[in-house]
């Protein structure tokens, strides 16, 4: 099938995405480092700093692919669960790390108990999820109450002239990069367009208020290329918390400098 043709009908429907990733999973780590230009690992660190988790603490990695986003708590005495529906990509990463819960699930019907976890993360992850804003609900779910939530995720560059460079990089370099080094070139082309498509920080902002999530910062990473966005789940929570738009005030606090 044509790579216009494949991406016509990759409408984020969970099954094609899953093979999408089934497929990708062997040189996925490889890709990432080509085509971040070594950034990940940066991102990842501070992401990890975000999450805060101390040793023994229970932490949910969802989306957790080939387990490299969940590697640094595993090495940090973290109890960390890895949780993922592509099993070519949790097949890769159990094989590497074979001390880590990896656990096959789906983010938007997650198969853990209410309040079992400290902390839940997803690291590039969101955007792939066809019902996003369900898997926010399920991520507010399992958190403990006062437990927290940290987003990694592609996000809108502040500067102009930065977001029009960034884009070319996107819609042109990256496919074509992708063309050359990839067994899976159509993955890199919606990838750029998932990107496109994605809300920006205060939007993601807002989708975390709207699904319950308290105290909502956010960090840019890169010039806004990447967002790191955090949030707690209210101490006492009303599971019957009726969403609505965010606040003003929820969005300024948003806004504010976030201190991770
Ligand atoms: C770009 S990878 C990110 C992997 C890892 N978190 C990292 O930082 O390298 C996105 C992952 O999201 C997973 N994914 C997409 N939709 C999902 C869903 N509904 N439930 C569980 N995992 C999903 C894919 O299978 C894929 O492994």
């Amino acid at each position: 099938m044509s790579s216009a043709g494949k991406r016509a009908t990759l409408q984020k429907r969970p099954d094609e995405v899953a093979t999408m990733f089934d497929e990708v999973a062997p040189r996925y780590d490889v890709m990432n480092d080509l085509l971040s230009l070594g950034q990940t690992r940066r991102w990842r660190k501070i992401v990890l700093d975000a999450v805060d988790a101390a040793p023994g603490q229970r932490v949910l990695d969802l989306a957790a692919g080939t387990g490299t986003s969940s590697e640094p708590y595993a090495d940090a005495g973290v109890d960390v669960v890895a949780c993922d529906f592509s099993l070519g990509m949790l097949r890769v990463g159990k094989r590497r790390r074979p001390d880590i819960d990896f656990i096959a699930g789906d983010a938007t019907n997650l198969p853990f108990a209410d309040n079992s976890f400290d902390a839940v993360t997803i690291s590039f992850g969101l955007r792939n999820v066809n019902d996003p804003k369900k898997a926010l609900s399920e991520m507010l779910r399992v958190a403990k109450p006062g437990g927290r939530i940290v987003i990694a995720e592609f996000s809108t560059p502040t500067n102009p002239l930065w977001r029009t460079m960034y884009i070319e990089y996107l819609m042109r370099a990256l496919p074509e990069v992708a063309r050359r080094a990839s067994s899976n070139p159509d993955a890199y082309v919606y990838l750029a367009e998932s990107i496109r498509a994605w809300p920006d920080q205060d939007n993601l902002a807002a989708w975390l208020a709207d699904a319950g999530w308290g105290d909502v910062t956010y960090r840019n990473l890169s010039g806004g290329i990447v967002a790191v966005h955090r949030a707690h789940k209210p101490a006492a929570h009303d599971p019957s918390h009726a969403p609505g738009g965010m606040l003003p005030a929820k969005l300024r606090r948003a806004r504010r400098t976030a201190g991770y």
